[in-house]
């Protein structure tokens, strides 16, 4: 097998898989380099989202959610469950399962469309005559060469000095997902993605749950009259959050961990929790990647230092996804990796950064996408808002779930939507529509034009953009 190529990837998680996948789609002779490993000692492609991240994460989330149904809304319903319990170790094997799976599918789209990957850490050695040459440490140790090379490295979790993850007792989010009996208390610091995401997994099977987070507001980046409705309605399940906390000492003992920290009223506390997730934020890696060999310079930050098209400071070397500037999320991670293969072609590939979703899988699920209301007074920017509550929209109320609203921010004059929050049922699936309406540069009477399904929640979407006109029909 020759070993030289077009397009080497180092990193197989949702950026570098996909930039594979579309740079041999494009007809360049592609490898990718992943070193991930399962239980076996065997390939995991996918990176953090499908091993240890997106994927499991939302499989005990709907484990619990289920579970939680069956225990409190199904007698709504006049459904009687007896004898309702959990299997936590099972609940754990059916997420291996679905990791497996997605793992599985990785390959296979690998041998589909032809690239070819090594399962080994991938690092620079040298760049000769506009040739790069990576070493593939796996099994064995070989070089392949490349004439483009794309970093896709992702990231790390970051741990608090002085409380290195032992995965046992404190947890980073790998841990968190391997937790195989409720801890009767939990503890969690950061109220972040990864700390409402897995405190919700652990509350909803039974742990008591304490969220610590060092910022006075909750949820800072998102819209704040969604995020004031979000903690409300988190905090009536019985998820304990102490905003404007300062972390002290932390002292693992053999079964337990206790926590120091002084509350926003300045009193000091001294928790012992059976477990504690530390999830304050993650680091980019590139650790073993020996950017130094070929000169890649990084950021102040540790980021892969790029431009606006993922190019970094050496020629036809690019980086994509955590490892880079920009939102760590997986579909942002995509999207450069599909772009960057595209500009490797001479195309010209492009990532709308306004336009990236979020979604906090929550239950109500939280999403947005553009703007805040309070980005837009900060900038000046004259709007109109339009909100529409769930609790007016027939299918909530025949789901169940009436819980949030949704809310659009539209230019005062152009009426151009700026911005689309909710937090609410199935929010992560309405989002998309916002998405495509902004990516199309809609105004909100385009949506409050346009014929949604009945009953369907998209109609809470379609009703929110009346609203910005003051014309609701539900509400
Ligand atoms: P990664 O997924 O981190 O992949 C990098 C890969 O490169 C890894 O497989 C690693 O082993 C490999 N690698 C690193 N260095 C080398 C080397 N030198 N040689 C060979 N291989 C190497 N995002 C969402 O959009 N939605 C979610 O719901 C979501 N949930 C999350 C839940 C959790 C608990 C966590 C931790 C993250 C979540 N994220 C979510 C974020 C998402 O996982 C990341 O944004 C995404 O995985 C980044 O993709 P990436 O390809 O840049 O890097
Ligand atoms: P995060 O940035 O979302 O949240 C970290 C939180 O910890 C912040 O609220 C921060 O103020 C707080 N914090 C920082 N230092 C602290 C300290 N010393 N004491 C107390 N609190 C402190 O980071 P998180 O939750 O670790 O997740 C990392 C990233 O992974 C996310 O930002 C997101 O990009 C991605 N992710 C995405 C998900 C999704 O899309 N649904 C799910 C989970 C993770």
């Amino acid at each position: 097998m020759s070993k030289e190529f077009d397009v080497v990837v180092i990193g197989a998680g949702p950026g570098g898989y996909v930039a594979a996948i579309r740079a041999a789609q494009l007809g360049f002779k592609t490898a990718c380099i992943d070193e991930w490993k399962n239980e076996k000692g065997g390939p995991a492609p996918g990176g953090t989202c499908t091993n240890v991240g997106c994927i499991p994460s939302k499989a005990l989330l709907q484990s619990s959610e289920n579970y939680e149904h069956a225990g409190h809304a199904f007698a709504d319903h006049g459904i009687e469950v007896k004898g309702l319990s959990i299997d936590i170790k099972k609940m754990i094997a059916r997420k291996d399962n679905v990791v497996k799976q997605n793992n599985d599918g990785i390959l296979y789209l690998f041998k589909k469309n032809k690239v070819t990957f090594f399962h080994g850490r991938g690092s620079f050695e040298k760049a000769e005559g506009g040739v790069y040459s990576v070493k593939v440490a796996g099994a064995a140790e070989e070089t392949i060469t490349g004439k483009h090379v794309i970093v896709a490295t992702g990231s790390n979790p970051r741990a608090l000095p002085g409380a290195a993850f032992d995965e046992k007792l404190i947890l980073s989010n790998t841990g968190a997902l391997e937790i195989d009996a409720v801890p009767k208390k939990l503890g969690v610091i950061g109220a972040g993605v990864i700390g409402l995401e897995m405190g919700s997994v652990w509350r909803r099977v039974g742990a008591e749950v304490t969220v610590l987070e060092a910022m006075p507001t909750f949820l800072g980046a998102v819209d704040e009259q969604i995020a004031k409705e979000a903690q409300k309605l988190l905090a009536k399940q019985g998820l304990n959050i102490n905003l404007g906390v300062k972390i002290g000492a932390i002292t693992a003992g053999k079964k337990d961990v206790t926590v120091e920290y002084t509350d926003a009223s300045g009193k000091e506390h001294k928790d012992v929790f059976d477990k504690l997730i530390v999830s304050i934020g993650r680091v980019p890696n590139t650790n073993g990647l020996n950017a130094e060999a070929v000169g890649l310079k990084l950021d102040e930050r540790g980021f892969i230092a790029v431009d606006g098209d993922c190019k970094t400071s050496q020629p036809n070397v690019w980086a994509v996804g955590d490892v880079v500037r920009g939102p760590m999320l997986a579909h942002k991670a995509e999207e450069e990796g599909v772009a960057v293969a595209e500009r490797i072609a001479g195309q010209h590939g492009h990532v709308n950064f306004n336009t990236i979703p979020w979604v906090i899988y929550t239950s109500p699920e939280i999403a947005w996408v553009g703007k805040t209301e309070q980005q837009l007074k900060a900038e000046g920017v004259p709007y109109k808002a339009g909100t529409f509550p769930f609790m007016a929209n027939g299918r909530a109320r025949a789901l169940g779930d009436t819980s949030g609203m949704v809310k659009f921010l539209a230019d005062a004059k152009t009426d151009e939507i700026l911005g689309v929050h909710m937090v609410g049922p199935m929010v992560s699936e309405l989002i998309s529509e916002a998405v495509v309406a902004m990516e199309f540069r809609a105004s909100s009477e385009d949506i409050a034009r346009i014929c949604h399904a009945h009953p369907s929640l998209s109609e809470s979407t379609k009703e929110a953009a009346l609203a910005v006109d003051k014309r609701s029909l539900n509400f």
